[in-house]
């Protein structure tokens, strides 16, 4: 009978629905413990990230619905403080990184994100590039982050994917940035610790270019998978991709493997590849890492098109779905190893 009775209470808490945030306590790993005796059930939640007025009205939906379960004579509910830290429960966290800027990690990370959330999965974006925060842009958010003292809660994205970047906290996205290092760590510290990331399958976080401060907060501070590192197949590219696969390794994080974007331009007229960059450098950059080749980009002006607009989450493309389906191979391998 109470066996029943849990799964039936466990079914009403994955429909309470936290207002403003529209994932359930259960997705939200709020829901702390479910006791019952005879005919009362006392439900206890983590009032993390959650103003007074939202706890109340939680309470209400989980009396009302609960209540309703059949056997169930007096339903109590308590709130319980627990650190944001302690609540998440993330499955995989994938880093994306290249010794300088403007290469397309960003759009590697966005796309990633897309990828694994169409498959199904729950995903989150931590935009670990403070003064370049170029994720919410992609996304199309302008809505700003819930929470209270003892939490932030992320943005949602249309389809889905939670996120914490720099600029939904900002007043205006164009506002500058102007920070030290020791700061930016900071920031990047509470993003992993003090955001209530909840119930995740995979966890995508967007580096900063090269090897600073904030890409060593993150390998210090944020249990990494593994890291991608994306390159472009211009001039002093072996040294810009060494540095950075150099970085991880120092640092004993895996190298799931490299990426090549804008590597070619399909051209529209006769469908010829053309090397706008020059040869490729895929398979050397491969060679001389030591890490698997995981895919390669082209050059696509609608991609560029849809990360202004906001709409990252309309685009398709194999090349894209055969790099994300090798990035899944190579997580499947090392959790094999
Ligand atoms: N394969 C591509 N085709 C077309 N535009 C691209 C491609 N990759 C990146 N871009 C564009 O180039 C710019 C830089 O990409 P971004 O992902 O922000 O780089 P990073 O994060 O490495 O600085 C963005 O405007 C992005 O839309
Ligand atoms: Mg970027």
């Amino acid at each position: 009978m109470s066996v029943n009775v849990e799964k039936q209470v466990h079914e009403v808490l994955e429909q309470v629905i936290v207002p403003e945030v529209m994932r359930s306590v259960e997705q939200m790993n709020l829901v702390r413990d479910v006791a019952i005796t005879d005919g009362t059930v006392k439900v206890t939640l983590a009032s993390t990230a959650m103003a007074a007025e939202i706890q109340n009205i939680i309470k209400g939906m989980v009396r009302e619905g609960v209540s309703r379960v059949p056997g169930v004579t007096e339903v109590v509910v308590d709130f319980v403080d627990v650190k944001p830290k302690e609540i998440n429960e993330i499955g995989k966290v994938i880093a994306v990184m290249s010794g300088k800027g403007g290469v397309g990690k960003s759009l590697v990370t966005g796309l990633l994100a897309v990828f694994l959330a169409r498959n199904g999965n729950r995903v989150g974006i931590l935009d670990a590039d403070i003064t370049g925060s170029s994720i919410p842009r992609m996304f199309g958010l302008t809505m700003h982050p819930r929470g209270s003292e003892s939490g932030i809660i992320p943005v949602t994205s249309r389809s889905g994917i939670e996120a914490m970047a720099m600029n939904v906290l900002l007043e205006k996205e164009e506002d500058a940035v102007i920070w030290r290092g020791p700061l930016m760590s900071k920031v990047i510290t509470q993003f992993w610790e003090e955001v209530l990331w909840g119930k995740l399958d995979y966890l995508v976080v967007d580096l900063p270019p090269g090897t600073s401060d904030a890409a060593l907060t993150v390998m210090q501070t944020i249990p990494l998978t593994g890291v991608i590192d994306v390159f472009t197949p211009q001039d002093l590219t072996e040294m810009i991709v060494m540095k950075a696969v150099n970085m991880a390794r120092k640092m004993n994080v895996h190298v799931l493997g490299v990426v090549e974007n804008m590597s070619y331009l399909v051209l529209p007229e006769s469908g010829k590849k053309m090397e706008i960059f020059g040869a490729s450098k895929a398979e050397k950059m491969a060679a001389v890492t030591g890490a698997p080749l995981l895919g390669v980009l082209p050059i696509e002006p609608e991609v560029a098109r849809l990360c202004d607009a906001g709409d990252i989450e309309k685009y398709h493309s194999d090349a894209a779905a055969e790099l994300f389906n090798n990035v899944i191979a190579a997580l499947n391998e090392r959790e094999a190893k």
